[in-house]
């Protein structure tokens, strides 16, 4: 193969993985909210199992939120903090069926904590993406609304359930 044709293979492969990268790019909430990129990487502040719809959960933070998390800074969380929560059906272990593991992913939501921009939502910005094709939930703009008012018997722990899990 000559330099010059290695050459344009490179260049249309590039192309096709460049297409294929804005192709794949998961659509931002309807209130305008972006899938934080880097989620999955993010460290774990908590776990929930939840019992009326069988689910699991790990809750997780970027780094402002696990800072504030790990040193108590959470009432109120500071600006820029941004928590997630992933979701799975919960299944009995195939080996040991005494054991709850995550099975099928369900969902990832998130609070950003942005006091100013988000005050008409008591300071957080709300947004969730579901199934495996993680498609934008809600149909417009105030999606966040029915999030809040769930979250409002909260309100004395600045609208998050969550308390960081002991870690000595
Ligand atoms: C029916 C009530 C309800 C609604 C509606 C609801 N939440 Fe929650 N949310 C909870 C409860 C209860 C928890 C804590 C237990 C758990 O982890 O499931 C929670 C936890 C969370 C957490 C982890 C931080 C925390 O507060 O513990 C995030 C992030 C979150 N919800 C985002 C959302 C988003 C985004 C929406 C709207 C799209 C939403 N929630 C709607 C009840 C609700």
């Amino acid at each position: 193969m000559s330099h010059a044709r290695i050459a344009r293979v490179g260049f249309v492969l590039a192309l096709m993985s460049g297409s294929a990268i804005a192709g794949g790019k998961i659509a931002p909430a309807p209130n305008g909210i972006e899938l934080p990129a880097d989620y999955k990487d993010w460290k774990v502040i908590s776990v929930a199992h939840r019992t009326d719809n069988n689910t699991m959960r790990a809750i997780v933070g970027n780094e402002a939120a696990v800072t504030a998390a790990r040193q108590g800074h959470t009432n109120p969380w500071p600006n820029g903090a941004v928590l997630g929560k992933i979701v799975w059906k919960a299944v009995i272990d195939k080996h040991w069926d005494k054991a709850t593991v995550p099975g099928e992913f369900v969902h990832v939501e998130f609070m950003v904590k942005d006091a100013a921009k988000f005050a008409a939502t008591g300071g957080w910005g709300y947004a969730r993406w579901k199934g495996a094709e993680l498609k934008p939930y809600g149909n417009d703009a105030n999606v966040a609304q029915e999030c809040v008012a769930c979250h409002t018997p909260v309100k004395s722990q600045d609208y998050v359930f969550t308390r960081p899990a002991p870690l000595p």
